[in-house]
């Protein structure tokens, strides 16, 4: 069994609580709060099916499997930090950010959201979250920005056929990506992103 010092903590949400690995600083493990919490066996089992279509993804963390902690039971996750050790800032507050300096960066930024969701769509990444606080951007060494998906992927319907059936993944994601680029202008303003429909 793993012991986690409380030094390890990392992060909390609704769910999971995350740890930096005491073995490896570059992996995380996630402890949720419920052991049977359903958005986790939801996302352990989207990334079943994922392995299964042999589907790879630059966006979605890597999954290493699960652990015995003194915490409970753990899930090990690719640990996101900028290449400099520092904590990545959310996709909600880059655009916060953004916002309340006037759109210093408007080009660079409608360039990385039109990237992500090209890539969302191109890895078949279904995911209903427009809240932003799950999509990390995590810097390079030259300081160049792409977004990570660290949490709340999958879908919570009972039989997930919308996992295997490339024609209805696609559409989830297209209706998906409608939705958030429509969040993304009521809150930031028309002009912002444009997905062709
Ligand atoms: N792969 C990761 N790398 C770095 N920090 C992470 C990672 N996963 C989670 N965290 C941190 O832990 C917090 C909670 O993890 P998350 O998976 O989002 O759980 P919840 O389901 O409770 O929202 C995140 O908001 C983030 O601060
Ligand atoms: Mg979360």
């Amino acid at each position: 069994m793993l012991m986690i010092s409380d030094a390890l903590y990392l992060g909390r949400g609704l769910h999971k609580v995350a740890y930096i690995h005491p073995e490896n600083e570059n992996l995380v493990i996630k402890i949720p709060f419920d052991p049977k919490d359903a958005e986790l066996r939801q996302e352990l089992s989207y990334r079943k099916s994922r392995k299964f279509r042999n589907l790879d993804s630059q966006l979605l963390t890597k999954f290493y499997g699960p652990v015995e902690t003194d915490k409970g039971q753990g899930y090990v996750f690719e640990r996101i930090r900028n290449a400099d050790g520092t904590a990545c800032e959310t996709l909600g507050d880059y655009l916060d950010a953004q916002e309340a300096a006037g759109w210093p960066d408007k080009e660079e930024v409608c360039a990385l959201l039109q990237g992500f969701m090209k890539q969302v769509m191109d890895e078949r990444i279904l995911t209903n979250d427009t809240c932003l606080i799950n999509f990390l951007l995590q810097r390079n060494e030259a300081g160049e920005i792409r977004i990570r998906i660290i949490d709340n992927v999958g879908s919570p319907v009972k039989i997930p056929l919308v996992y295997y059936w490339d024609h209805m993944t696609v559409g989830h994601i297209r209706r998906y990506l409608k939705r958030l680029q429509r969040d993304l202008q009521e809150k930031y303003g028309r002009d912002l992103v444009l997905v062709k429909s």
